[in-house]
């Protein structure tokens, strides 16, 4: 069991393309999100106040995907970015995996996510090799729960009071994870 590196690949899905995050997705970036109190409630890092706090991030992220082990794409609907979705590297050896994300409230509910979030199950599986991918959300954020379900992840346990989200709560979360055996079932004709 090992991991093929493979970086963030650009992944066609019906509605959206995954693509690497470029510089000059600062503005689309910020305003579509990142300034947005409402989607970073839950979110580990703070509302950008300025679009150079914006470019200051993109300018990390970018140099990033010279390194073969970074996953992190721009979610792009008719060439707009409108979210982002991550995922992380938990333990190389054993092969586990986690997935994060966030999309500007002018998209919510429409299945977005989810679309994304299962292309990114599915590179993960189908190219990198993982064996195990795991996410988990806030209670209070059922959204985020819905969009795990539709990957096909199981409920895997609780957690209290599992970190301080930026709107101020250590929040109780519920873990969720897919195998890859589970995956290979969705897999057959
Ligand atoms: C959470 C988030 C990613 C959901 O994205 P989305 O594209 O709206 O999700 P989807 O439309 O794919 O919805 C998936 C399921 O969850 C349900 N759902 C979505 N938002 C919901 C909400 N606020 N309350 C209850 N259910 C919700 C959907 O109805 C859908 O289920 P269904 O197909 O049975 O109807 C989005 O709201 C977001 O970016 N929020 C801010 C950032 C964030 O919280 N990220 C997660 C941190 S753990």
């Amino acid at each position: 069991m090992k991991l093929h590196h493979a970086g963030t690949q650009t992944i066609q899905t019906q509605r959206l393309v995954l693509r690497p995050f470029a510089l000059d997705d600062a503005e689309a970036m910020f305003f579509n999100w990142a300034n947005d109190p409402q989607v970073t409630r839950f979110m580990l890092w703070s509302t950008h106040q300025t679009i150079q706090t914006t470019r200051d991030i993109l300018a990390e992220w970018v140099p990033m995907y010279k390194y073969p082990d970074y996953y992190h794409w721009c979610i792009t609907l008719n060439e707009e970015p409108i979210g982002a979705i991550e995922l992380f590297i938990r333990n190389e050896r054993s092969c586990v995996g986690e997935i994060g994300y966030c999309i500007g409230q002018k998209w919510w509910k429409q299945g977005i996510m989810s679309e994304a979030a299962k292309a990114v199950v599915d590179f993960a599986f189908g190219t990198v090799g993982f064996n195990h991918i795991e996410a988990h959300h806030a209670v209070d954020n059922p959204g985020s729960g819905g969009v795990i379900k539709k990957c096909g992840m199981q409920y895997e346990g609780h957690m209290r009071q599992k970190y301080l989200s930026t709107r101020g709560v250590l929040e109780d979360c519920n873990f969720y994870a897919i195998l890859k055996e589970d995956w290979e079932r969705t897999q057959q004709p």
